[in-house]
Order: structure tokens, then sequence, then C-alpha cells
């Protein structure tokens, strides 16, 4: 099986992504998040806002709503310009866009292609009861405009001054003509974009700066430098409102693809929304006494892309005692669940204890209790959704009140008093190399499946 048929399989098995509308036969393009899936997504996104909002005093958050007045769409340039050209091949029926194309012929099966045609990707909305007095507006296609209209609001609010940023999390939509591969094109998305408002002249600096930084971010959250890669693009690739842009691109088994743009929108945006809105979206500079539209950089990635990366880069099939092991070396940050918690059997006197840890620990974090089945084929699928620990309650745990705690990718084990826990999962699930051992704790090796009295 392929390595994309496997992440696949794994996401329906496991229950991270589930074709939407299943049982009606699905909707193309739309996707369904699991209870696993969910908690990744939501993990990637708390990380994003970490480093851009939380770390940071120079941005702030916001959310916009996803239907605005039209006329935002027509500033934006997006109800002219928001286009994708098609064409159909008249043999084998395929759609290609027409960037997708390097002559006239179907690249699948070299047929003649229809003439290209052009369609706008916004999904139109009536907005009220009665459909021929409703007023059209659009699904947003990105998340930034809502930002862009709310920049003298937020401006005043905060008390920020340029260079500053403001972030959102959200929805997008586009009608895609092509989609497929999965979640790395679909018509329903979401966008974690940040709008970094500067002074014109200083733009190419913090250009550098966020391509940087952002390049940087994927780094520190486990994905292998090899596998990504930035792309500029070339002058007719740009966007409408792009001055510059820099893709940072991961290597998905289809190829090179884009999962964050970096872009100098210069001041397109908000020159625009003051001449359609007549407001004024200046800003006075007190030390040179002058007036000036500020420049916007903005790094705009999409969650369903990186979710996609994230667990295609962490996706590994190792060999242990004999035995194929899959698992998903993901960070600890990103992990759905933290820490598992395992009873030797389903003994008893063991399935108390167990519970009482699993209770205290899932105050703080995402915790799994499973006692069905042997502790290795549990420790399998805990490996195989990315668990970065494994805590073992056994009968030698009802006498010196310790368990052992297992790490997913060394395979190592820790034998560790009860009330010492969350000590040292805090400090490990924070990334921190826990070498030094609270009182009491020791490593070991051990077989990966124990054979003690009791195991089932
Ligand atoms: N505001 C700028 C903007 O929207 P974009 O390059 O069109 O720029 C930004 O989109 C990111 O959104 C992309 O890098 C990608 O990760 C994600 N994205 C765009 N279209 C998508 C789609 N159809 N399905 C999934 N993700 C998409």
């Amino acid at each position: 099986m392929k390595l994309m048929e496997k992440i696949v399989s794994l996401c329906k098995r496991r229950g991270f992504v589930f074709q939407s509308s299943e049982i009606y036969g699905g909707f193309a393009a739309f996707w369904d998040y699991g209870p696993l899936g969910v908690e990744l997504k939501n993990n990637i996104k708390a990380a994003w806002w970490r480093s851009i909002v939380q770390e940071r005093d120079d941005v702030v958050g916001i959310d916009t709503s996803i239907l605005m007045h039209p006329q935002i769409w027509v500033a934006s340039g997006h109800v002219q310009d928001f286009i994708d050209v098609f064409a159909d091949c008249k043999n084998c029926r395929r759609r290609w866009r027409v960037e997708e194309l390097s002559d006239d012929k179907c690249p699948s099966c070299g047929g003649e292609l229809t003439e290209p045609r052009r369609f706008n990707l916004m999904f139109e909305v009536p907005v009220g009861p009665i459909k021929e007095e409703a007023t059209i507006t659009y699904l947003r296609p990105e998340t930034a405009q809502g930002i862009f209209v709310n920049f003298q609001n937020v401006l005043q609010v905060s008390r920020k001054k340029i260079p500053f940023g403001i972030a959102q999390i959200g929805k997008a939509f586009r009608n895609e003509v092509t989609t497929g591969n999965f979640i790395f094109r679909t018509r329903e998305f979401e966008q974690m974009e940040l709008e970094f408002f500067v002074k014109p002249g200083t733009d190419k600096e913090w250009f550098d700066y966020w391509v940087e930084e952002r390049f940087n971010w994927y780094l520190k959250l486990g994905i292998k430098r090899e596998n990504l890669r930035l792309r500029e693009h070339k002058k007719e690739e740009l966007a409408h409102y792009a001055r510059a842009c820099v893709d940072i691109e991961y290597k998905f088994p289809m190829g090179w693809g884009e999962i964050e743009g970096i872009a100098n929108r210069g001041d397109f945006d908000l020159a625009r929304h003051a001449e359609y809105s007549k407001e004024t979206l200046s800003v006075f500079d007190e030390t040179t006494r002058e007036r000036y539209i500020p420049y916007v950089i903005e790094p705009s990635a999409g969650v369903d892309r990186l979710f996609l990366a994230f667990l295609l880069d962490a996706y590994d099939e190792e060999e242990v005692e004999g035995e194929t092991r899959v698992v998903l070396h993901l960070h600890p940050a990103l992990a759905p669940i933290k820490v598992a918690v395992l009873p030797l059997s389903r003994h008893p006197q063991l399935v108390p204890v167990a519970k009482e840890i699993y209770a205290e620990l899932r105050k703080e974090w995402m915790v799994q209790y499973d006692d069905a089945q042997s502790i290795g084929r549990r420790y399998r699928r805990q490996d195989e959704i990315g668990t970065p620990f494994c805590v073992t309650v056994d009968f030698q745990t009802l006498t010196d009140e310790k368990v052992t705690i297992r790490e997913r990718d060394t395979l190592r084990q820790m034998r560790l008093p009860i009330k010492a826990l969350k000590d040292v999962l805090r400090a490990k699930l924070g990334g921190e190399p826990f070498e030094v051992l609270p009182e009491g704790a020791e490593w070991f090796t051990r077989q990966e499946v124990p054979s003690r009295s009791g195991e089932d």
C-alpha cells in the first residue's frame, strides 16, 4: 500500500478523518474530523495561536463573521479576479485547471480539450427569507478580509502601533474546480492567517522575517527539514493583491505542495477598502508627522494541509522484537492523546488504582484509559495514534506505589512513584529532557510485552 493510502486508512480506522455525508454516499471534497482528528486539529491551531498571538506582544487576535457585506468582496478584488480557468478533456472527461496543463492536450490521455472556461471560486449565499429579494453575498474564500475591515476597530482598542498584527483562525470556502488528494484540496477548509501591518519601506525586511519565523515553526514542531522547502512565486503566478509571495512547501507523496503562503500584500487591501467604504484606513506617524496606509505582510496557512503534512511526516513503520509497529512520532504538543493509562489486566485490584490515576491526569491532559486485550496490543494501539506516553499499573504498584512510564519513541521505560508522575509528565510533554530522575525513580529496560503474573 502507498503511504497516502495508509494514512487515509489509518485516519478512517482510528477516527481522525471521515468522508463527509458518508452514509449518503459522500459529498465531494468535504471531510469530517473524528474524535482524534478534532484533537490534532485543535492542537495545531493552539500551537499556532500560542506562537503568533500569546507569545508576542505585537499581535492580537480576532474572530470575524464568515458572511460579510458583499461590497467587501468587490473592494477586495475577489468578485472580479478570484477566478480559475479550466478545461475538460473531450475524451476521458477529466477536468483540469489551466495552470496544470503544459500544452493543449489532456495530461492523462492526450485527448482534445474544450475551450478554457473562467469560473469564480466563491460560493454565493442568498441572505434573507425571500430568495428573490435576498442580498447575495459569499462564503468567505479567505479569513483575511475580516481582519482588514476591522483594522481601525482593533487599532483603537488594542493601543498598538505599527508594526503590529491581527491574527485569525477560521473556516474558508472555495468552489474548487478540481479537488482531491484527501484533505489537501477541499471546498471547505480552515485557515490560520496573520495580517502584519508595517510601514512602507520596511516591508521587505518584515517579509524576510516572517518567512524565516514561519519556516522554523514547522521545524520546531518536528517536521523533517528535508521535507520542507521555500518556493518563490514568479510574477505571473502572484495573486491579484500580492507584490511578492513565498510558499512553504511540504514533500507530499504526490509531490511538493503548498502548506503556507507568505505574501507581501502592500497597501492593496486597506487602500481599496478606504476607497470603497470612504473610511480613513491610514495611520499617522507622530515622529515624521506623515500619514500613510500601512503595508501588509501575510503568513497564511491551511490547517487541513498542515494536518496532512504532520501525519505523513510522523508516520513510521518500525521493527520491534520481530514485529512491525506502526507509529506516529507526533510532537507531544500535537499528539491527540498525551497519556494512556493501562492497567496490566482487568484484575479488580488493579482497575481502581488505574482509574484513580486516569481521573487525576485527565484534569490536565487528554488521557485515554484502556484495559482491553494484552498490554502489547494496547501499546501498539497507542503507538499508532501517536500517544507519547503510556502509564502502566501492575501488581507491584499495589505494594510500592510506583508505576511505569513507557516512551513512545525510545521505548524506554521508567519506574517512578505515583506522586512524581504528574511532574515528570509535565516536563516531558513540555519537551524537557527529564534526565534528572525524581526520588525513587529509575530507568530500566524490559521486554516490550512483560510476562508477569496476572497478565491477560
Ligand atoms: N489570504 C491568503 C490566502 O488565502 P492562499 O494561498 O490562497 O492565500 C492560504 O491560501 C493557505 O490556505 C494555503 O497555503 C493552503 O494551506 C490553504 N488552502 C487554500 N486553498 C485550500 C483548499 N482548497 N483546501 C485546503 N486548503 C487550502
